[in-house]
């Protein structure tokens, strides 16, 4: 596996934040229900996991009988992944360098991933690469226009550099997909924030967080974006 100095660095740190966090560094499960919503993934389809972490959105998938596959660059990840999925096929990797062959996969997730790697058109154009025409591919990603990002984040440097944190907004992501080649189905900003405050507001009540649903606020306040598209 081929890996700079800049991605190294990034694999160190998620090493350590795996090994000394674990699963409490992520949402929990029950926040990656939406994605198995906008993507409506096929019993014993085979779906992709880019920089899958500790496998929480293939866990869920699995339940779904979703053949899984998960890269992702921390070794770390790699054998938390294997031990939360045991019947998922896991790989230590880049995914800049995918190590499947063309048109494989029926769907493709990458979660708050793709603004941590180095160089996002080769990324891009590997996940094309490895899906199969009319693939759905969902993305969760930063929004640097959001107020916690503009505010708070970038001026204080309070965000992770190690981890090569960064964020764009929605504009760029959009210009970024479809230069790609990717169509843009629906964009959703990541509800998780509102579930969560949901949930600490009324801790009796049973939220289903599965469930899409229409925010009053502009897009471009969203603190994450969730990009569904498809291959063409
Ligand atoms: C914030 S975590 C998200 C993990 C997972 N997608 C989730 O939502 O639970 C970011 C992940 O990206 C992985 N990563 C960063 N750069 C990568 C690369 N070039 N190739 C593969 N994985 C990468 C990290 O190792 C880390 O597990």
């Amino acid at each position: 596996m081929v890996v700079n100095r800049e991605q190294e660095q990034i694999k160190t740190w998620f090493d350590n934040i795996y090994k000394t966090r674990g699963l409490r560094y992520l949402r929990p499960l029950r926040a990656y229900e939406i994605f198995v919503t906008i993507l409506n993934p096929k019993p014993k389809s085979k779906h992709l996991d880019v920089a899958c972490g500790l496998g929480l959105m293939l866990k869920v998938l699995e339940d779904k009988d979703v053949t899984c596959y998960g890269i992702d660059l921390s070794e770390v990840a790699v054998e938390g992944c294997r031990k939360l999925c045991p019947s998922a096929h896991i790989t230590h990797g880049n995914a800049e360098k995918l190590p499947y062959k063309d048109n494989t996969f029926d769907s493709l997730t990458c979660l708050g991933s793709l603004e941590r790697m180095i160089d996002r058109e080769q990324v891009l154009s590997e996940q094309l690469r490895v899906t199969k025409k009319g693939a759905d591919i969902c993305y969760m990603v930063r929004n640097s226009e959001n107020f916690t990002w503009r505010f708070l984040l970038k001026p204080l440097k309070l965000y992770n550099r190690k981890g090569h944190q960064d964020a764009l907004n929605f504009k760029q992501w959009k210009t970024l997909f479809e230069n790609a080649g990717l169509k843009i189905v629906k964009v959703y900003p990541d509800h998780w924030p509102y579930y969560r405050m949901m949930h600490i507001l009324k801790p009796w009540k049973k939220i289903n967080t599965g469930k899409i649903i229409k925010f009053p606020m502009r897009i471009s306040y969203a603190y994450e974006f969730i990009f569904h598209l498809k291959k063409q």
